[in-house]
């Protein structure tokens, strides 16, 4: 066990705001890990040249070693020192939506280690819009290597507190600056086309939709869950976010999703009557009519961005209770909806009735 500090991050123009910057940055050119919060989840840091640090980031996390990190720049200067190319859709995107919720996937440079890269040809690269990420990143002057700041197969962490319980003893530092602003993951997009071609992959659903994709790109595909390998195209590349074949976000009591309102009575009054105890997640307004020892809000069903910036909360809620499984209701899968269904299935393992 090792003492992890902890440093409060809300003000920046506290005292605190600015040691807690050099003091993260200090440990992380030593090759020490630091949680930060970016405008997505936390993430775990570490010096994303050094191969050393990225290992630990692994055994930090439990995290298997052939899922790859995604590399985060305070600016476009260093995106140009990771990869080997900028193809012409990267461009586009990074015009668009750059700083902000989005990683792109790209050629890497000869710089970034295989510990990064999972011994891909390629690298992902984020510039997050969050004051402290940003502080973080410009006074290390590196790229740094952050993976979600959870155990791994746990939800992502949207708080400090969160970050504190799962990693609190194995890692450096905490920058806790509150609540992140989205909640879910950036979105994964696969730049590498080939010369000429105007098209993108979308690898992970994210706060920048398929929609908004499509408005600055010629063609936008999803990858499939289970995507079958292309046939090598010269670059070695991942058919899918290497991550997304592992189960992601479990919440300890098996959840299913269920999709109907009904539906979501009726079951969990079957269950309840076969004695288990049931954890319920309800839209905020179905809350109050729900009777339930144990059930949880995750926001109205008007606003997707409430339920996306506390979904992994509410999950992680129940595993302070002594329930036997889980209901969730389903959102419709369009726009910020798809991202967020996608993390419910995944949680789900595939339940679904
Ligand atoms: O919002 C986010 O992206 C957060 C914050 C901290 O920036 N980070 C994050 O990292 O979600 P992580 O490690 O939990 O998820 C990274 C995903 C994994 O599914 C991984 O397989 C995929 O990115 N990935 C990384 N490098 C890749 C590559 N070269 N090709 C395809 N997928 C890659
Ligand atoms: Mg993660």
């Amino acid at each position: 066990m090792m003492n992890t500090e902890i440093y409060n991050v809300k003000d920046s123009g506290s005292p605190e705001y600015r040691r807690a910057i050099s003091r993260g940055a200090e440990l992380l050119k030593a090759g020490e890990l630091v949680a930060f919060p970016t405008e997505t989840v936390y993430g775990l840091g570490g010096n994303g040249l050094d191969e050393r640090a990225c290992r630990k980031i692994y055994e930090a996390k439990g995290r298997p070693s052939d899922n790859p990190l995604i590399l985060h720049v305070a600016d476009f200067a260093g995106i140009k020192n990771i990869v080997s190319r900028v193809t012409a859709t990267a461009e586009k995107i990074f015009a668009a939506f750059m700083p902000g919720p989005i990683t792109v996937i790209l050629p890497r440079a000869a710089c970034v280690p295989d510990a990064v890269t999972g011994g891909l040809d390629t690298v992902a690269v984020r510039m997050p819009d969050h004051p402290v990420a940003r502080d973080l990143i410009l006074a290390t002057d590196l790229p740094i290597a952050a993976p979600s700041a959870n155990i791994s197969g746990r939800p992502s962490p949207t708080n400090g507190e969160t970050v504190c319980h799962d990693l609190s003893g194995r890692i450096g530092a905490v920058l806790d600056g509150g609540s992140t602003d989205w909640g879910i993951e950036s979105t994964i997009v696969d730049c590498t086309e080939a010369d000429g071609e105007d098209t993108v992959t979308i690898l992970r659903p994210g706060a920048i939709t398929e929609e908004m994709l499509r408005e600055i790109i010629g063609t936008v595909k999803l990858a499939a869950v289970k995507n079958k390998p292309e046939p090598e195209a010269g670059l070695k590349r991942a058919p899918m976010a290497p991550g997304m074949k592992y189960t992601h976000y479990a919440p300890k009591a098996p959840l299913t999703l269920v999709t109907d309102g009904e539906a979501l009575r009726t079951e969990y009054r079957r269950r309840v009557a076969a004695g288990e105890q049931v954890g319920v997640l309800l839209f905020a307004e179905d809350y109050p009519d729900f009777e339930s020892d144990y059930k949880c809000s995750i926001g109205s069903r008007e606003s997707l961005r409430e339920i996306a910036a506390g979904l992994y909360d509410s999950l992680r809620f129940f595993d302070e209770l002594p329930v036997d499984s889980l209901l969730c209701p389903v959102v419709p899968d369009e726009g910020l909806g798809v991202a967020i269904m996608n993390r419910l299935r995944k949680a789900a393992g595939g339940r679904i009735i």
